[in-house]
């Protein structure tokens, strides 16, 4: 399967956010990536429902909501009628993770679970099954813009083998620092899915650098 592409619109201009949606649905974006911080389980607060909707009226493509929030299940339904495609919830955030991701699927969305960087993979293993979406995390979630941490490369390998010996399709998401530089080894490690904020919405040219991210053969 050809990687996907899911710009973050955190790193977007929340002025002109419908003009930024647009731009990614005539660009090669497979995913629109929709980061919610709570303030509590992130030290930042991003934006909630009225910005996913506005977002929603224009996009074109899946949502791929990831929830850095305390008790995510509070609130899935309301993820879903407000578009989502994709729920991810933080593995860390969740007590009662089997039971999170059944409510996910119950509505309809592809359940994600997202790894902070210090959280081993291995912690999926009883779970792994149940899951659409790994979201690695290659920076400590609550900021776009931080630097990637190189660790990740070898927690794509050991989650692509628990994946694997596990015969699940699910594919492996990485989010944080992601630039054309660390591309390419992202996706020789393994990796399925890009997450890129900043690397994007900061480029002169984003469509171009969407594509150019896209057109990484490996
Ligand atoms: C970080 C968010 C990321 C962020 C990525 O907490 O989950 O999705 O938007 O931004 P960049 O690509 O700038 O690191
Ligand atoms: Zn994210």
């Amino acid at each position: 399967m050809p990687h996907l592409i899911a710009p973050s619109v955190l790193a977007a201009n929340f002025g002109q956010l419908d003009k930024d949606v647009e731009m990614l649905n005539q660009s090669t974006a497979d995913w629109i990536h929709v980061d919610v911080m709570d303030g509590r389980f992130v030290p930042n607060i991003s934006f909630g429902f009225p910005v996913l909707h506005a977002i929603q009226k224009v996009a074109q493509k899946p949502l791929d909501v990831h929830l850095m929030i305390e008790h995510p299940e509070l609130y899935i339904e309301q993820f879903r009628a407000g578009g989502a495609d994709i729920i991810t919830v933080h593995y860390e955030a969740c007590t009662h993770l089997h039971r999170t991701l059944q409510q996910i699927k119950a509505t309809g969305a592809k359940a994600g679970v997202a790894l902070n960087p210090h959280t081993p993979v291995t912690v999926l293993s009883e779970v792994i099954q149940d899951i659409e979406v790994v979201c690695l995390m290659s920076v400590n979630p609550g900021f776009g813009g931080q630097s990637f941490i190189k660790r990740t490369y070898q927690k794509i390998k050991d989650l692509k083998a628990l994946i694997q010996a596990a015969g699940s399709n699910c594919l492996i998401e990485i989010d944080g620092g992601v630039n054309q530089e660390n591309a390419p080894e992202l996706l020789m490690a393994g990796a399925d899915v890009l997450v890129a904020g900043s690397f994007v919405f900061n480029a002169a040219n984003p469509t171009q650098t969407i594509q150019n991210l896209k057109a990484i053969s490996i």
